[in-house]
């Protein structure tokens, strides 16, 4: 892995090494002896987009590695305002170690790890946010293979049921069928057939090698049926905000009721990415029961960059 831009940036054969290292860095935290492989480096974090989680958790892992973190939001730095996006990569790559980008345009992000030299980690962009779905597959992972690391982490999401709810053309539905093809699991989204993933985003999925990879149904039942995680994201991602009244109007029948969430498996768990709206997206029974993992996942934002950070700054050593 050279960048973190895509789910499939780490090949299947990385998976069981990666998923280890979150399990250890997480075990090891706020130990002696805790590994520090980002010492004497910097790393920039451009965001363009308000964060809680991403920011905090990148901005304490890189801390905990042994490294500075350099946040720059949109005030800081114009990202292709008044210089190239071409031109801001091969600058930053004389100074930093690495760059952690929250964005609108996917093609910033590739155009970055383009022109640049040292390795770019994709922090969200309107296509895709695979830091999220790398947290949460290693979330269900730990609870599915309780007490184990590496492969048998990995081989545990084989086969598994995702069921993705509301608007299954986002940067969070798009990362979830495209790392729910890389882990071996299979995806059903539901949501209004406005929102149903483009040609665009299938032209995409069959480049990467996972052509058809999913099932898209309007009905929220059948695409719960036999879930063992039932996934919702809010309905309003940054910079759609002008259309609020529409995306509610639209997204009310794939609200993630009781009666919904009760349609999966019995132990089937119920996550969120967060921020969440209780009572829009989901209803509060379900968000707040025993079988919600969402701050566990939010918590594993931190491990399993740790894990992310580590093995970009191994291979630049190399
Ligand atoms: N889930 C997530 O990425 O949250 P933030 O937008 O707060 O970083
Ligand atoms: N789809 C949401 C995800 C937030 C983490 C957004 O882009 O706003």
């Amino acid at each position: 892995m050279k960048h973190f831009l895509k789910e499939t940036d780490v090949a299947r054969s990385e998976l069981p090494k990666l998923f280890a290292l979150a399990r250890e860095l997480k075990a090891k935290r706020g130990r002696k002896g805790a590994p520090t492989p980002l010492r004497g480096q910097t790393w920039a974090m451009i965001f363009s987009k308000s964060s809680t989680r991403t920011r905090v958790s990148f901005e304490v892992g890189i801390h905990e590695l042994g490294g500075n973190p350099l946040f720059l939001n949109r005030n800081d730095i114009q990202l292709g305002r008044g210089e190239t996006i071409e031109d801001t990569a091969r600058v930053l790559s004389r100074f930093v170690h690495g760059l952690i980008v929250r964005t609108f345009d996917h093609s910033d992000v590739e155009r970055l790890a383009a022109a640049g030299s040292v390795p770019v980690i994709n922090a969200l962009t309107d296509f895709l946010h695979p830091c999220q779905i790398y947290a949460d597959a290693f979330t269900v992972a730990e609870r599915w293979a309780k007490g184990t690391t590496g492969a048998k982490l990995v081989d545990s999401l084989r086969g598994r049921k995702i069921a993705f709810l509301g608007d299954t053309a986002c940067n969070m539905a798009h990362s979830w069928i495209l790392g729910a093809n890389h882990f071996g699991m299979k995806i059903a989204l539901a949501g209004p057939q406005s929102f149903a993933p483009t040609k665009e985003f299938d032209a995409f999925l069959a480049r990467e090698g996972y052509a058809g990879g999913y099932q898209f149904t309007t009905d929220p039942f059948e695409a719960v049926r036999g879930a063992d995680v039932v996934y919702t994201d809010v309905w309003v991602s940054m910079g759609k905000e002008e259309e609020t009244k529409e995306r509610i109007r639209v997204m009310a029948p794939y609200v993630v009721t009781g009666k919904l969430f009760a349609a999966a498996k019995k132990d089937a768990y119920f996550m969120h990415c967060l921020p969440a709206h209780a009572g829009e997206e989901v209803m509060p029974e379900v968000l707040d029961s025993p079988r919600s993992i969402i701050f566990d996942e939010a918590e594993n934002r931190l491990h399993m960059q740790k894990a992310i950070l580590a093995t970009l700054a191994a291979k630049r050593r190399r």
